[in-house]
């Protein structure tokens, strides 16, 4: 049976380039891997205040990634950095105490931006974090994507040849590495 992979995308924006790569990324794991997008527009910012009774939108978040056999981060860059909306989704992750989702479980990390950096600095902090909940993280390979118009078609598919199998190698690997 495929394995399952929460992906989060670390964007609400409702044309975003790092939501394209993931669904992308999910066509060419099918028949290999289940790729399943989480929810992630209900969950509100994080406060401990809330932590004694969890929102439900933040309980269904949780259930996804503890069902998951492995999750997949698509990141965007802002400032060199992560945007907020994914270091809240870690935040409500990782707690309460003692519960957190991520523990141990096997993850990936990718991103893409219009700039040649391809989110290289995002994903940087972004590894640094995961480190913390003991994340079986897959080192290479690596995939800083520049984004050109037209390079994700509007079915999700890559219309660039050499993008497309350095990408299928990517979702080979991480099926690889989850089995
Ligand atoms: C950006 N962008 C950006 N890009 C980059 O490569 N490095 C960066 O540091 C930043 N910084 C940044 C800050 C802020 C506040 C915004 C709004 C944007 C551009 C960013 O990569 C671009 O908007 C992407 O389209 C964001 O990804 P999604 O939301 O489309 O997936």
């Amino acid at each position: 049976m495929a394995k399952k992979v929460a992906v989060i995308v670390g964007s609400l924006k409702a044309a975003s380039i790092n939501k394209k790569l993931a669904l992308a990324l999910g066509k060419l794991a099918e028949g290999k891997l289940e790729f399943s997008l989480v929810k992630i527009d209900d969950i509100p910012l994080f406060s401990e205040d809330l932590e004694a009774n969890l929102p439900a939108p933040v309980a269904r978040y949780k259930a996804e990634i503890e069902a998951a056999d492995a999750v997949l981060f698509v990141t965007p860059e802002y400032n060199r950095s992560m945007p907020g909306v994914m270091k809240n989704l870690i935040d409500w992750g990782s707690r309460p105490y003692g519960k957190g989702s991520f523990g141990g479980k096997i993850a990936g990390i990718v991103g893409t931006s219009p700039g040649v950096v391809g989110t290289a600095a995002a994903q940087q902090d972004l590894r640094k974090l995961l480190t913390i909940f003991n994340m079986k993280i897959m080192g290479q390979p690596e995939v800083y994507l520049q984004t050109k118009p037209g390079l994700i078609a509007d079915d999700y598919s890559i219309t660039d040849e050499g993008t497309k199998k350095f990408l299928q190698g990517y979702v080979d690997k991480f099926a690889q590495f989850i089995g």
